[in-house]
């Protein structure tokens, strides 16, 4: 799929009926419509309702919004004040909820599980907060974490929030190159990691790629360490402290303030790949961002009190922030926080949880739903799944297939399947199903949730008629939405406004039906979205080519049955160097220690030219033709540019299918 080339080949018809729901927030589609015409005719007053409802301010605000996507200049609750820590824990203490489960935690284990209430979040919380202070950590500095999934990593987000600090945190699947550049970028002062993680019945070091990454990154002046798996690892005297050792500090105070925190100021950075260059580091706000990730967590899993939800993602992700810490906290309810994957030690470890744990709203993604789907579906019979209420999926497009899987399997045929549409720019979730509302049609990501004005638009901008593909746009801001890309303006401009003027660009092919349904399709630029984790072909290029004995690399993303895309490299040697086997092997290694194992190249083919246009840009579009099996010279469009087209042929004679 190209930007100027987008059709759709997908003919879904199916559509069912929501099942009617005791206690739901949005009940029907009168109702829904009821919202989004409120939200549009008076936006001001629908968003200053639901930061009322759902946040507690210090200060109010002297403005709803003050935005101009031309600028562009995003600004929400104008001088409000409020503190996301004390949003998430004090307050729901304050309110006789302090023995209240916060989060659950099943550790990778069978018997590692905590129950850890409110008033115990709290402790943590404040007491962390002492320390990060202690080793110099105030308002506005930047603290990158850099762990499993551990509450400890809740813990550490919530203190720097409590202080005003701006965590960075970073999956710890990356390596210790991906590491070192997100915290040279964002200038951490403190890291917070672990000595492993735990994964399938393994250890994973951890400590080793945050020494790797700290030899050149002169602004960390501390590391805390927890002890996770109990491995050997190494120490840095006057650098390295052990979690254990300063939370046992019998100095630490008991107490430590909330800072009261502009509605603007910096929450956290989160980097994500783009279609050029490193990665960026999108900016969150704390007003927008938790009033949107509350009022989203809310409606889209019909969240009350007694909830128990369980979102799959790693915190390392946006999903995990929004979905599993700051949505479900800031509502006071229960969230799991599960550090295992779901096959093993079987795959029905999920479902196993569900049971234990009596979970109600489940979210996960389409690439762990056919991995579980190829495993076959006896494995979703063996536990009691009657709690759930509503089942969810993020990250890429579901399959009509996996949807029904999953309706069928996990919801007897009767839950809702909320698809739902975001980006880690998003901050939380756009286009989705109300689960006890909206009719639903298997792959469709359906509505825009209220407040939400997504479009599709062909190249030009001009709104496209219904089926026809074109760019999915939202046209008005929400509060929720990206301030930046850290320390480049430019940037931030030129990726998400440049191209429609006045809009928002999300970078998705999309289409909307007959009934106003949106169908994702992807990304029209060169990202590559694997497992539902986006990785830009830049970043992977660049890692090949820093491997000596290649010359220039092109990647593309091909079809893959589990992982929705995988990555297939053309690789040119350089002339000293020769293709074999140990080769391939070395280029997977390079790739998996320069950015991290998910970009490890499924394919590599070896080709002594790439298509690139007289100005020498490679030209993707032919690489992705080539790689999904076309050999006809005409699907591959106007190749009137190409500088030598001959090396079509040699692609194609060489494809590794
Ligand atoms: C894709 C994850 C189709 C999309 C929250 C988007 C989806 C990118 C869906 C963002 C969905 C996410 N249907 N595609 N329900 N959800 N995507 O930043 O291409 O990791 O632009 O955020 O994932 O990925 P990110």
């Amino acid at each position: 799929m190209t930007p100027d080339n987008i059709q759709s080949l997908q003919h879904e018809q199916r559509l069912f009926t929501p099942p009617a729901a005791k206690r739901a927030h949005i009940p029907d589609m009168a109702t829904y419509e009821e919202h989004y015409r409120r939200a549009d005719q008076d936006p001001e007053g629908y968003w200053a309702d639901r930061a009322k409802e759902l946040l507690s301010w210090s200060k109010p605000w002297d403005k709803v919004m003050d935005c101009d996507f031309n600028i562009p200049k995003i600004n929400w609750f104008v001088n409000g004040k409020l503190n996301v820590s004390y949003n998430c824990l004090d307050r729901h203490v304050e309110n006789g909820l302090g023995d209240k489960t916060a989060i659950i935690w099943q550790g990778e284990p069978e018997e590692d599980v905590r129950h850890i209430s409110y008033r115990e979040l709290l402790a943590d919380v404040v007491r962390f907060a002492n320390i990060l202070k202690k080793l110099g950590v105030g308002r506005g500095d930047r603290v990158a974490l850099y762990m499993p999934m551990v509450p400890e990593l809740a813990v550490a987000m919530l203190a720097c929030t409590r202080i005003g600090a701006t965590h960075s945190i970073v999956f710890a699947g990356f390596s210790a190159a991906s590491l070192m550049n997100r915290i040279q970028d964002c200038e951490a002062k403190v890291l917070v990691t672990a000595d492993a993680v735990l994964r399938a019945g393994k250890k994973i070091p951890l400590k080793g790629n945050v020494d790797d990454a700290l030899t050149d990154c002169p602004t960390v002046t501390s590391c805390v360490v927890l002890k996770r798996a109990g491995i050997d690892i190494n120490m840095v005297e006057g650098r390295d402290l052990w979690w254990h050792d300063v939370v046992a500090d019998p100095n630490i105070a008991p107490t430590c303030p909330c800072e009261p925190m502009d509605s603007e100021d910096l929450l956290f950075i989160l980097y994500t790949s783009g279609s050029t260059g490193k990665p960026k580091g999108v900016m969150h706000t704390t007003g927008g961002y938790l009033t949107y990730a509350a009022h989203s967590t809310q409606l889209v899993f019909n969240l009350h009190d007694d909830d128990i939800h369980f979102c799959t993602a790693d915190i390392g992700w946006i999903t995990g922030h929004t979905y599993i810490v700051y949505g479900p906290l800031a509502l006071g309810v229960t969230s799991v926080m599960f550090e295992g994957v779901p096959s093993y030690p079987d795959p029905s470890r999920f479902w196993q949880l569900v049971e234990k744990f009596k979970i109600t709203s489940f979210y996960t993604a389409p690439t762990a739903i056919r991995a579980l789907m190829r495993d076959g579906s006896e494995w979703t019979k063996k536990n009691d799944l009657s709690s759930l209420r509503v089942l969810g999926s993020v990250g890429e497009p579901i399959n009509p297939e996996a949807w029904m899987w999953y309706h069928e399997n996990i919801g007897k045929s009767n839950l809702p399947v909320v698809d739902t549409w975001w980006q880690t720019e998003t901050g939380g979730i756009l286009i989705s199903a109300l689960p006890f509302a909206t009719p639903l049609k298997p792959g469709s990501a359906t509505r825009p949730l209220p407040g939400v004005h997504a479009r599709i638009v062909d190249a030009e901008g001009n709104p496209t008629t219904a089926n026809e593909g074109g760019h999915l746009i939202i046209e008005r801001p929400w509060p929720g939405m990206l301030r930046g890309v850290f320390g480049d303006p430019e940037r931030f401009k030129q990726q998400y406004f440049d191209r429609f003027p006045g809009k928002y660009e999300a970078g998705d092919g999309a289409r909307q039906d007959e009934d106003g349904y949106f169908w994702i399709m992807g990304r029209l630029d060169d990202v590559i979205n694997v497992s539902g984790h986006r990785l830009g072909t830049a970043e992977i290029e660049s890692a090949l080519v820093s491997h000596p004995a290649v010359a220039e690399a092109a990647v593309v993303g091909m079809p893959h049955e589990i992982k929705g895309q995988a990555i297939y490299a053309y690789v040119t040697l350089r002339a000293d160097a020769d293709e074999s086997d140990e080769l391939i092997k070395a280029l997977r290694n390079h790739v998996r220690k320069e950015i991290g194992p998910l970009a490890s190249p499924e394919v590599i083919q070896f080709t002594v030219g790439l298509p690139k246009t007289r100005s020498g840009k490679i030209m993707r579009r032919v690489l992705r033709k080539i790689t999904s099996g076309s050999t006809a010279l005409e699907d591959f469009g106007d190749t009137s540019t190409l500088a030598d087209p001959s090396v079509i042929q040699d692609l194609i004679a060489g494809r590794h299918n």
